[in-house]
């Protein structure tokens, strides 16, 4: 009998102290979600459905409450059921940002996480752009839907060079990287011109154990390989594998040169460039006339016979800019930076 109150006594204040615990939880989340920084917002946020999960716990049998029952997510499968293969691109002449951003309600900030699975890579995509205002919005049109099907979780970075010198395709990389490691820790990196869309989502924007070419053809070659070793356009190399080879060079500017650059060095640490079937890896490129500050660099040729003599002090370690804004806009993160006044 005398066991039986205790029991009952404790059960009691066991609800009374869960109850003040939610109460003191729910008030501290909802503060920080009303009054904290905007920064603070997605983690409250995360917290709160974190929250309301565990609390829907109790009541499996609710079919509303299904979905939020599971706290921790499954893998997402090797392959994704979403997959299309190739695709006819449309390139819709009044095409607007705003059409793009109705488009991908699930675009936050200009990332994604799949809700049904756990992504099996977090991947960084680095634009390098300068007044391709039109193909941006083309490719991020095409990009949103096309990694949204691959199940990845993903964040995609604009790199913006401010000003009217010799554009640095590199060099923007670099910053990119360095910028978007301060986000998340992502285990993979895509570095992607501006005008290439790729046609078939057979074509997986992950990181694999060796470096990768995403760009086997494209339409304006005919779908074949520009040369042999070619190595531009679009790369996807694992944190690590990037971070190993000191990144790109930043001596580069104006066009070409430096993804020949980034082969050898990716050669010179004895790794090896893998690329996906022909019928894969096709891209529309958008057509453009050579922009101005972009001409062709006459000295890559000379640039190209140091890298294996400078690839140490001339990369990661030794890009300095100057960062003029970090926006995050709702379909990308637009990072702007000056070169030509260091910090
Ligand atoms: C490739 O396709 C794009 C988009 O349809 C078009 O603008 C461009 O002219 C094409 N290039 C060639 C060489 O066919």
């Amino acid at each position: 009998m005398g066991f039986h109150t205790t029991f009952y006594l404790s059960y009691k204040l066991r609800l009374l102290l869960l109850f003040t615990l939610c109460l003191t939880v729910v008030g501290w989340a909802t503060s920080s979600y009303f009054m904290g920084p905007i920064q603070e917002t997605p983690k409250a946020k995360d917290f709160i459905t974190n929250f309301k999960e565990a609390m829907f716990w109790g009541k499996k049998n609710t079919p509303s409450n299904k979905a939020s029952v599971k706290t921790v997510l499954e893998s997402c499968p090797p392959v994704s059921p979403h997959l299309r293969g190739q695709d006819k691109l449309i390139f819709k002449p009044d095409l607007t940002l705003e059409d793009v951003q109705a488009e991908n309600p699930k675009v936050h900030r200009g990332r994604y996480r799949p809700e049904e699975c756990k992504a099996s890579q977090r991947v960084a995509i680095l634009i390098p752009h300068r007044n391709r205002e039109r193909h941006l919005t083309y490719l991020l049109e095409h990009l949103h839907p096309f990694l949204q099907r691959q199940q990845l979780e993903y964040g995609i970075y604009v790199i913006h060079q401010a000003g009217s010198k010799k554009f640095n395709r590199a060099k923007l990389l670099n910053v990119g990287y360095l910028e978007a490691i301060k986000d998340e820790i992502w285990d993979c990196f895509i570095f992607h011109d501006v005008d290439l869309v790729p046609e078939n989502d057979w074509n997986l924007y992950k990181c694999e154990a060796q470096p990768k070419h995403l760009v086997v053809g494209r339409n304006s070659t005919g779908y074949r390989l520009r040369y042999s070793g070619y190595f531009g356009g679009v790369t996807a190399l694992r944190r690590e594998q990037f971070f190993k080879v000191n990144g790109f060079s930043n001596n580069y500017w104006g066009w070409g040169g430096e993804d020949d650059d980034l082969r050898l060095r990716v050669e010179l640490h004895r790794m090896k460039i893998i690329r996906p079937m022909p019928n894969v890896g096709k891209y529309t490129m958008i057509f453009h006339t050579r922009d101005q500050g972009n001409e062709v660099n006459a000295k890559r040729m000379t640039l190209l016979h140091q890298v294996a003599r400078v690839w140490r002090t001339d990369g990661l370690n030794s890009c300095v800019y100057k960062l003029l804004s970090v926006d995050y806009n709702p379909l990308y993160i637009n990072i702007t930076v000056d070169f030509w006044s260091s910090p």
